[in-house]
């Protein structure tokens, strides 16, 4: 049994990882910062810990983040606002990666986007800039880290219902369900061969334990 602290607790996604961690035995303490989010974090099958990581500083997250064998991010401020993007979607991630190496974690997976790399293209006047500009800062961050990371690059979340597969070279905008998203993060916390890789996946047709592992065989996607 493992014990993965998942930031964001109460998200699309994150619920959807703790009920998979759950089920196959795993301990998934999800961090959300609203304690009335508890019962849906439980009724998924985590165990909640209230920390609000926008003001949470490192020493705070490496307590929370004590005994843990992994942690994954899969928190967001949502757009909208560059100030809270910013101070959520790169500050805050890049404290719960010096968190978890201060914590000892070494594993750490990060829900990125399919276009996190340097040349995303956004425009500096587009609304999407700051997401796309925090997002490469705390990949970034990590890739600089020494712990095992995983960054994962999944294109437009939908709610679709879980596949099970994935693509690993998706065209366009690369939509995927949020479903099959936690399944991915669920089968790179066991996949050894995604540590130092930034993978980008959408909705497709193979196995994502099939897609994971042909995908680490490959250089193609390295950023
Ligand atoms: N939307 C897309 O198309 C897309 C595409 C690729 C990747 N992603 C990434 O996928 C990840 C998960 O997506 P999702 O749809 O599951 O997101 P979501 O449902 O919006 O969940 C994000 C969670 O982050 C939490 N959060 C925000 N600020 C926080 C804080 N200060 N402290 C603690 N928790 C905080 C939110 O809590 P509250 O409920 O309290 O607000 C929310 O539960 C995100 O990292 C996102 O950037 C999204």
């Amino acid at each position: 049994m493992e014990r993965i602290v998942i930031i964001g607790g109460h998200g699309k996604v994150a619920l959807h990882l703790a009920g998979l961690l759950a089920e196959r035995g795993d301990e998934a303490v999800s961090v959300i910062r609203n304690p009335a989010h508890s019962a849906d974090v439980e009724r998924a099958g985590g165990h909640p810990a209230v920390l609000d990581v926008e003001k949470a500083d490192v020493p705070a997250m490496a307590e929370a983040f004590a005994d843990a064998d992994a942690v994954v991010w899969s928190a967001g401020a949502g757009g909208g606002d560059a100030a809270r993007t910013y101070a959520v979607d790169r500050d805050a991630a890049q404290r719960a990666i010096d968190a978890a190496a201060e914590a000892g974690v070494r594993r750490f997976v990060m829900v990125s986007w399919i276009g996190s790399t340097p040349d995303h293209g956004i425009p500096e006047d587009d609304p999407f800039f700051a997401y796309a500009d925090a997002k490469l800062a705390a990949d970034d961050h990590l890739r600089a880290s020494d712990l095992d990371w995983t960054i994962l690059g999944p294109g437009t979340l939908t709610l679709d219902p879980p596949t099970g597969r994935i693509t690993t070279a998706p065209q366009g905008n690369g939509e995927v369900g949020r479903a099959d998203v936690a399944a991915v993060i669920a089968a790179a916390l066991v996949q050894p061969a995604t540590i130092g890789r930034f993978i980008r996946f959408g909705a497709g047709d193979t196995l994502i334990a099939e897609a994971l592992v042909a995908e680490a065989g490959s250089s193609a996607v390295q950023a």
